[in-house]
């Protein structure tokens, strides 16, 4: 499995093969059967093809004179030919098919391989006078067949590609990879390119890590495949518009797979093929070294350019970069997706927490998408309305509004809050409770705008006056309510089940600020007045429970928020038309809320510092 990339599966056959065992496929209905009957003809027909091309192109004068020297010319040479398996249909009308009925190979399965099509009632070649590229899956058996023609001609195409069949499935293939898979291994990257061409071209140059994709954008099942071997992957195509387009057409898909996606544009109208027969192998190597771009920032710049002083245009291309990042969400890719954000919003010169929300927003769009596909339930419809109406309202809202941003962060600290309240609630404290002591703080659910939490809040509430059960982790992640032991769930992931990681990466305290402030950690670290990482680190761990870090900050935080909230709204009033004493009491509620904002700003430093 390991020396040759084969599944499990493939590896029984391949040995199977080999020895000259026959494995019977117990698990296989009569129709899958009868699939694997056709498909089975259907590569032992390709074989036969492919030996008749390849005998053609090397030892007919036709073959010789007209297919060989045109593949010479291009630059191919003999060694590489041969590798590749290339071959020649000659131009008579049916060559081929003379000598397939001659093998008595089956018509009707003929004309499934698309290597003959029928014509006045005769089987006819389909591939008259064209080089063939044979297409090999990934255990190197022939799927089907490219057939290029020689001659520019306008009217036909310039490719006659196998048609879509029991083993030919376009979707699924990409070319050169049967000869592309142990060098990919090695070298950790899968090169990909357009064509047959630029595929064989590289090789001969020595870069045999390289696929193609067949000129249309990549599909899941190949990106798939790519992963199989590397999760990096190097697309090198034109620099043309439509090379460009077509490369990023697709893409996020790479994103969700969690593949490191770097581009690279071939420049003046070469391709690969051409511009490694240009410059060679080591200045090619050398410029798609230096020449890769990370797919999302190229993806920005291209954007960028074409939204030029467009306002409206360049909120789209940041709505499509937040998604765009948004798809980035392997719980272990979260640093990543961490890094395009500051990244990104450098780019568009745009606040960076206005970035992380609209991420979030997408990524909370996703998940209550994902939800509508699960059986009707009363509480989830409630919750994935609410999702909704979440995401309108900041669709609706400027990215860099400050309302937004609130918003959003709101529902951060809400959920941080009932976090906190599940995971450390039954501990001791000041001789009560934890819980106590948080449930006391609040006061009133009012100033929660999650419905969620606050229904999370009323049945812990209610659990607290049955002295019967305890409120625990288990209780609420079992609660006989889907929708509460699902929000449960989601928030001890919270957030993204990224919580883990930031375990693992930072102190939980450290990890939790940071995500609180939703701030870059330099900007973290600046704001603690901590010098550096190591310092930080090292005076946490003085700190060995952190239990009343969290109880504390989660605390602070939420009322933080909830007093910006205030202020902000208390501006908005102020900016009315007002009588002198409505106006010297807004004024007044303004300073009382600077001044309680202050107090908490200080705990909030003490408590870190501390
Ligand atoms: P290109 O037109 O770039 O061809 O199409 P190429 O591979 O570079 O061939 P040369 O160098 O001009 O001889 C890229 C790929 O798109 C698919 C083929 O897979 C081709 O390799 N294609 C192109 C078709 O399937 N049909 C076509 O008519 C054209
Ligand atoms: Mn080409």
């Amino acid at each position: 499995m390991d020396h040759e990339k084969y599944s499990y599966v493939d590896s029984l056959r391949w040995l199977a093969n080999k020895y000259g065992i026959e494995i019977e496929e117990t698990f296989a209905s009569d129709e899958q059967k009868q699939q694997i009957r056709v498909a089975d003809s259907l590569y032992i027909i390709n074989s036969f093809a492919q030996q008749f091309f390849t005998t053609t192109l090397f030892e007919t004068e036709e073959g010789r004179d007209i297919g060989l020297s045109y593949l010479k010319e291009r630059g191919f040479r003999e060694d590489i030919i041969k590798k590749f398996q290339l071959g020649y249909n000659p131009e008579a009308r049916d060559s081929f098919a003379k000598a397939a009925i001659a093998g008595q190979y089956n018509s009707e399965l003929l004309l499934k391989t698309g290597l003959v099509v029928t014509r006045n009632d005769q089987l006819t070649d389909n591939y008259r006078g064209r080089v063939i590229f044979p297409v090999h899956n990934h255990s190197g058996k022939i799927l089907g067949f490219g057939a290029r023609i020689l001659k520019t001609n306008d009217k036909a195409p310039k490719y006659i590609n196998t048609p879509e069949n029991e083993i030919y499935v376009k979707s699924k293939i990409l070319y050169g990879s049967y000869f592309a898979r142990m060098a990919i291994d090695k070298a950790d990257e899968c090169l990909l390119v357009e064509g047959y061409t630029d595929v064989i071209s590289l090789h001969q140059a020595g870069i045999e890590n390289v696929v193609a994709s067949g000129g249309t954008s990549l599909t899941l099942d190949q990106l798939r495949l790519v992963r199989k071997y590397s999760n990096n992957l190097t697309i090198i195509y034109d620099g043309d518009a439509a090379g460009v387009k077509a490369a990023l057409r697709g893409l996020d898909l790479a994103l969700e797979e969690g593949l490191n996606v770097k581009l690279v544009l071939i420049p003046d109208k070469e391709d690969p093929d051409s511009y490694v027969n240009n410059v060679g192998a080591s200045a090619f190597n050398e410029f798609v070294r230096s020449h890769k771009k990370d797919f999302i920032l190229f993806q920005l710049e291209v954007e960028l350019k074409d939204a030029g002083a467009d306002t409206i245009k360049k909120s789209e291309v940041v709505n499509n970069i937040a998604e765009t990042i948004s798809k980035i969400n392997k719980a272990e890719d979260f640093t990543k997706q961490q890094d395009y954000i500051k990244q990104c919003s450098q780019i568009l010169k745009i606040d960076e927490s206005g970035l992380h929300a609209l991420v979030n927003k997408f990524i909370r769009n996703r998940i209550s998408t994902q939800e509508k596909a699960l059986p009707p339930d009363r509480y989830r419809d409630e919750e994935v309305r609410s999702h909704e109406e979440n995401a309108q309202k900041a669709a609706a809202t400027d990215y860099d509004d400050t309302t937004f941003n609130l918003l959003f962060k709101d529902e951060l600290q809400e959920k941080e809050f009932a976090r906190v309240l599940l995971e450390h609630g039954n501990k001791k404290w000041n001789g009560g409770t934890i819980a106590d002591h948080m449930l006391d703080e609040i006061l009133d659910e009012q100033l929660f705008d999650s419905a969620d939490v606050v229904k999370l809040i009323n049945v812990y509430k209610t659990v607290l006056k049955n002295e019967n059960i305890k409120p625990d982790k288990n209780f609420f992640v079992y609660h006989s309510d889907p929708a509460i032991s699902s929000f449960t769930v989601s928030l001890l992931n919270f957030p993204y089940e990224a919580s883990e990681h930031w375990k693992r990466e930072f102190s939980s305290s450290t990890g939790y600020q940071q995500r609180l402030f939703e701030q870059s950690y330099e900007d973290f670290l600046r704001s603690v007045s901590v010098g550096n990482e190591t310092e930080l680190m090292t005076f946490l761990k003085m700190d060995e429970d952190k239990t009343h870090v969290e109880v504390e900050s989660a605390l602070n935080y939420l009322k933080l928020c909830k007093i910006k909230r205030m202020m902000l709204e208390n501006q908005v009033d102020l900016e009315k038309k007002h009588t002198p004493e409505e106006y010297q009491n807004l004024a007044q509620t303004h300073e009382h809320l600077k001044q309680m904002e202050k107090e908490i700003s200080d705990k909030l430093g003490a408590v870190i510092i501390k």
